[in-house]
C-alpha cells in the first residue's frame, strides 16, 4: 500500500507514491523533475507544514499562466507590491559613484561593519526617530526587512509563541512555521496551530480585540498594514504597548509603509511611551525609495529591551547579525545615505505622493461602484470587500475578465477571505486603465 502525495512549486508539479511506514519514496512523476535519484536526507518537517508556495511567487505563476492563455492581452499587474517608478537621480548617482569608486585603489572597500555604515545609522536615527530617544547604536542596517524578519525569528528561536494580525504579511507566519514555532495547517480554520491570529477587519476598526487575545511571547504588528492599508491610531498603539507590558511580550513592529501615512497616526512604535522596553522595529527603504531591488532596510533594537533573565536582546541580535549576516551592501548603503539627504528625501517623497494619488484614484473608482473599500489613505494598498465571495474566486474572475492581477485576501490569512488587495504601485496610465476596466466589469 502506498500513499499518493502531490505538491506543486512554481517550477514543477510532482506526485510521489510513498510507502507510509518507511517513508521511502518509490516513484516520482514530475512535469520537470531533474532526477529520479533521491538523497537520504529527510525533508525539514517544518517545511512540510507550509501550505502551497509563498504567496507572491504563486501570484506570479498565475500571471505567467494567464499570459500564456491570452498572449495578446495587456495584463496590468496590481498584485505583488513592487514599486515601478524610477529611483530619484541623485540617489542612483550616489550608488553609481560609489560603485565606480570600488574600481579604484582609493575608493575600494571590502566588508563594512556588520551593523551597518555608522553615518547611515546616525542619519536614520536623526531622520526617523528625532525626539524619540533612539540612539544610532540601536539602529542596525539590513538588506531589507523581509530577510530581517527571518533573522529575528532565528533570534527568538523555536520555543516562542507568536501572534500575528489576521490578515497579515505572510513572512511573519511562514517564517514562524519554518522555525518550528507552530503546529500544522488546519484546513478548517485556514491557519497554523499555535499561532494566535488576531482578527483585524472592518468590524473592529482593523485592531484586534485584545481582551480576547491570548498571551504570546511575540506579537508581529504591521502599521500601516499590508494588506488592509489600515494605519493604527495612537490610542490603538497605546493599547498594544500596554498589552505587551502586561504580558511581558515583545512586539515586532513593521513600519515598512510609514512614509505613506497622511494623517496623525504614529509612524513608529517608539512614539508610544514605554515602547522602548517592549518593542523591536523593522523598516525598509523598499517602498519609500523604490529600493525593492536595491535591498536596504533597518531594524531598531533598544538597549532597554530585556529577556526574562535580564539579558539585553540587543546583544543577542548583534550576535545574530555577525553570525548570520555580514552587513548590507555598501553600494546600497551609499544610496540609503543619499535618500536621507535633503534633496534625496524631497525627491523620494514626491514618488510616494505619486503612488498615494494612484491609491486615491483606485479608492474613488471602487467606491463609485458601491463597493466597501479600506486603506488607500495611509498606505499604497486598497483593500476591497466582496461579501460572501471567496477571495481566490474574485481574483480569478477579475483576471479572466479584465486581465488585471490583484492579490486574493485569503493569501494573507483566514481573515482576508472575501477581500482582494489592489496595489497602487503602478504607472498612472495603468492605474487609470485598470480603473476603467474594473468599472466596466462591475457596474
Ligand atoms: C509589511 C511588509 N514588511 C516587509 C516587507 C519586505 O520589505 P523588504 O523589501 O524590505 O524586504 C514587505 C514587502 O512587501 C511588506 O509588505
Amino acid at each position: 500500500m502506498y500513499n499518493i502525495v502531490s505538491a506543486s512549486s512554481s517550477t514543477m508539479h510532482w506526485t510521489a507514491l510513498v510507502e507510509p511506514r518507511s517513508r521511502l519514496k518509490v516513484r516520482i512523476e514530475a512535469s520537470s523533475a531533474v532526477s529520479d535519484y533521491c538523497t537520504r536526507v529527510a525533508r525539514n518537517i517544518n517545511m512540510e507544514k507550509l501550505q502551497y508556495n509563498y504567496l507572491f511567487p504563486e501570484i506570479s505563476t498565475k500571471e505567467i499562466e494567464h499570459m500564456r492563455k491570452y498572449p495578446n492581452a495587456k495584463v496590468i499587474s496590481l498584485g505583488i507590491g513592487d514599486t515601478t517608478m524610477p529611483i530619484p537621480e541623485n540617489v542612483a548617482l550616489s550608488m553609481a559613484n560609489y560603485a565606480i569608486g570600488l574600481s579604484t585603489p582609493e575608493g575600494y572597500k571590502g566588508y563594512g561593519f556588520e551593523q551597518g555604515n555608522k553615518e547611515l545609522r546616525k542619519a536614520i536615527a536623526k531622520t526617523f526617530y528625532k525626539d524619540l530617544e533612539i540612539k544610532d547604536t540601536e539602529v542596525f542596517i539590513s538588506d531589507g526587512s523581509q530577510s530581517e524578519i527571518s533573522r529575528l525569528q532565528l533570534l527568538l528561536g523555536s520555543n516562542v509563541t507568536i501572534a500575528v494580525q489576521d490578515p497579515s504579511f505572510p513572512a511573519y507566519f511562514d517564517s514562524g512555521v519554518i522555525m518550528g514555532q507552530t503546529g500544522g495547517f488546519d484546513q478548517e480554520s485556514g491557519g497554523y496551530g499555535k499561532i494566535e491570529y488576531m482578527r483585524c477587519g472592518p468590524q473592529n476598526n482593523f485592531f484586534p480585540d485584545l481582551y480576547k487575545t491570548a498571551r504570546t511571547d511575540v506579537i508581529f504588528f504591521c502599521s500601516p498594514n499590508n494588506p488592509t492599508g489600515h494605519a493604527a491610531s495612537r490610542e490603538q498603539l497605546e493599547q498594544l504597548v500596554e498589552f505587551a507590558q502586561e504580558n511581558g511580550s515583545i512586539i515586532v513592529f513593521d513600519s515598512a509603509y510609514a512614509a505613506y501615512i497622511s494623517d496623525e497616526s504614529p509612524r513608529s512604535i517608539y512614539e508610544i511611551p514605554g515602547a522602548r522596553k517592549v518593542a523591536i522595529e523593522v523598516s525598509s527603504f523598499s517602498k519609500m525609495a523604490g529600493f525593492t531591488g536595491v535591498r536596504l532596510g533597518w531594524t531598531v533594537v533598544p538597549d532597554e529591551l530585556l529577556y526574562s533573565n535580564g539579558f539585553p536582546v540587543l546583544h543577542d541580535f548583534n550576535r545574530i547579525i555577525c553570525t548570520c549576516f555580514n552587513g548590507a551592501s555598501n553600494v546600497a548603503q551609499a544610496g540609503g545615505l543619499a535618500c536621507l539627504s535633503p534633496e534625496g528625501f524631497k525627491a523620494l517623497h514626491s514618488v510616494v505622493d505619486y503612488y498615494k494619488e494612484n491609491a486615491k484614484i483606485l479608492v474613488d473608482s471602487f467606491t463609485s461602484l458601491g463597493l466597501r473599500i479600506y486603506g488607500g489613505l495611509n498606505a499604497p494598498y486598497v483593500w476591497v470587500h466582496f461579501p460572501g465571495s471567496k477571495s481566490w474566486d474574485v481574483f480569478s474572475e477579475i483576471l479572466e475578465k479584465t486581465h488585471i492581477i490583484t492579490v486574493p485576501g485569503s493569501g494573507f490569512g483566514p481573515g482576508g477571505e472575501e477581500f482582494i488587495r489592489v496595489t497602487a504601485f503602478g504607472h498612472r496610465d495603468n492605474i487609470l486603465e485598470a480603473s476603467s476596466r474594473v468599472t466596466r466589469l462591475l457596474s
